[in-house]
């Protein structure tokens, strides 16, 4: 084959990883360090069990909230995913929802209908604007600029009666799928602390995983979701693309990005995916059969093992493919289902597939803005090169991702590959053919369990696995299958037809219950 943009960005990656080696300041150790098991039971209960304790007066919402603070003050000098914190203003917004409660005389049914999620605390995204937070998305020359409004989705969160706690830790810009920046530093896995989160949502996984949150607000254009629940053991859904607006963001969607982003849910616990979605969604929440219920029994379910053996990605590793392996066996034991397996040859080209489509000009013809002028704002645009020569003496702001990222963009100026396209083409019509509106499939959510901190750089583009099911503008829901040998989370993809997000919900809670969800990384 011919030199590629991924052959390029990977071998440019690989010898600055080696330099990164070289030159990178030595981290205070995190060896031997872990995180402590959780020890109050209200940590142990989904969002939706919690809001129920708080309307029927069981517990207080500022009991919630502080017993989130005490743990988010325990878990965040060793995982770093908490970046701001507004705990005095939501334990007083926690004291007025105790007292409407007190006040209400409408009884417990109408607070549910009114205010689902009334008096649960949230941890959101840096990168998705919340009033009076940060709007840096790990920018050092954003320091000090703060969010005026909140977006959408937190408006909609917020009226449903949610209570923010802070806002959470994303790679320079989000622009790569290991959560570090020089603005607030590297993100560190709650399983293991000298392992990465994944990115860019990757401080709402950590502290999720954590159990510093039981629900949280993500964003994905190649994973950025599910990458991080993976990593972290805990759920995430990316939402059919076009149902949830993605306003309010920085740095914002600019050429065909709409198409390919997706905001949803992050939890801990499955059954709060719903409900969220639905609240998240709004005023779009008609456009998915989130009402519909959904018998497991009638579905048809496939696995696709990986992506043919693709140059651009490690083959997946062996405890992953028993653990899907294991899912399809108890599938067909528990619901009488048959999983056939399934294999499409055009993944291999997963990654330039997804980097072809997100390099096009929008409808307009405008192209996406050119990522070295974002590394700039609010000044003028970075010079990538310049950027690289003051990093290797260690005096550049910019992350070694960010920098490459810069230079990757020169690239752009190659026309895209009319084979890649024709691929991208094929495989959207038979996966559309395959799935239908009762069709689901089983994808790796990534090809191995969470690396070692910077070793993304070694497999840049591994994260095809998610950024495939980007392109092709599926929802999905990473599910957390239990832990590996090495104690780390093991995950699986389901992935449905556009529009039919309620059909991998629904296997996501049927996953949890039969391989138990999330795990407490203290325990043991
Ligand atoms: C965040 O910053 C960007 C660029 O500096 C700005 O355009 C946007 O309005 C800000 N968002 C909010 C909600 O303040």
């Amino acid at each position: 084959a011919s030199l590629t943009c991924a052959h390029l960005l990977r071998a440019l990656l690989g010898a600055f990883s080696l330099l990164f080696q070289l030159f990178s300041p030595r981290r205070p150790a995190m060896s031997g360090k872990k995180l402590p098991a959780v020890s109050n039971p209200l940590l142990l209960l989904s969002a939706t069990q919690l809001a129920k304790k708080i309307r029927r007066k069981e517990v207080s919402s500022v009991e919630v909230v502080q017993a989130y603070i005490d743990r988010i003050q325990e878990v965040n000098p060793l995982v770093n995913a908490v970046v701001k914190d507004r705990f005095d203003a939501a334990l007083q917004e926690a004291a007025q929802v105790d007292k409407l409660i007190e006040e209400e005389t409408g009884g417990e049914e109408v607070l549910e209908d009114r205010l689902p999620l009334l008096g649960v605390p949230l941890s959101v995204k840096e990168s998705y604007c919340l009033q009076g937070m940060p709007n840096t998305t790990g920018v050092v020359s954003r320091r000090g600029i703060v969010a005026t409004v909140d977006a959408p989705p937190l408006v909609q969160l917020k009226r449903a009666g949610a209570i923010p706690l802070g806002v959470t830790n994303t790679p320079e810009l989000c622009m790569w799928w290991e959560t570090h920046n020089h603005l607030y530093g590297i993100t560190n896995n709650p399983y293991d602390l000298e392992r990465m989160v994944g990115g860019s949502s990757g401080g709402e996984g950590s502290i999720l995983g954590a159990a510093g949150s039981v629900i949280g607000v993500g964003s994905d254009i190649g994973g950025s979701i599910r990458m991080p629940c993976f990593f972290n053991g805990v759920f995430g859904h990316k939402t059919t693309p076009g149902v949830i607006t993605c306003e309010n963001q920085y740095p914002p969607a600019s050429g065909r990005d709409k198409e390919y982003l997706s905001l949803g849910p992050m939890c801990r616990y499955s059954e709060d995916l719903l409900p969220m979605l639905k609240i998240m969604a709004e005023p779009n929440t008609h456009m998915l059969s989130l009402n519909t219920k959904v018998d497991l029994k009638k579905l048809r379910f496939f696995t696709v093992p990986d992506d043919g053996g693709s140059p651009s990605t490690y083959p997946v590793s062996r405890e992953l493919v028993e653990i899907q392996s294991k899912v399809v066996e108890r599938l067909e034991a528990d619901l009488g289902v048959k999983v056939q397996e399934v294999r499409f040859p055009e993944l291999h080209y997963g990654f330039r597939i997804w980097d072809t489509y997100l390099g096009l000009s929008d409808d307009e013809g405008k192209p996406p803005k050119p990522f070295a002028q974002l590394m700039g704002e609010p000044g003028r645009p970075a010079w990538p090169l310049w950027e690289l020569l003051k990093w290797m003496v260690g005096k550049s702001d910019h992350t070694i991702p960010a920098i490459v990222m810069g230079l990757h963009d020169m690239l752009r100026v190659f026309k895209p590959s009319p084979y890649i396209i024709k691929q991208k083409e094929k495989l959207q019509r038979d996966v559309e053919e395959l799935l239908g509106t009762d069709g689901v499939f089983l994808y790796p959510s990534h090809p191995r369990v969470a690396p070692k901190h910077h070793h993304t750089l070694f497999r840049p583009t591994d994260f095809a696995y998610t950024a495939i099911i980007n392109t092709l503008g599926l929802p999905a829901t990473q599910c957390p299958l239990g832990l590996g040998k090495e104690g780390l989370p093991l995950g699986v993809q389901v992935v449905a037809g556009k529009l039919q997000d309620h059909l991998t919900l629904e296997v996501a809670l049927y996953l949890e219950k039969t391989f138990g969800g999330w795990r407490d990384p203290g325990a043991n």
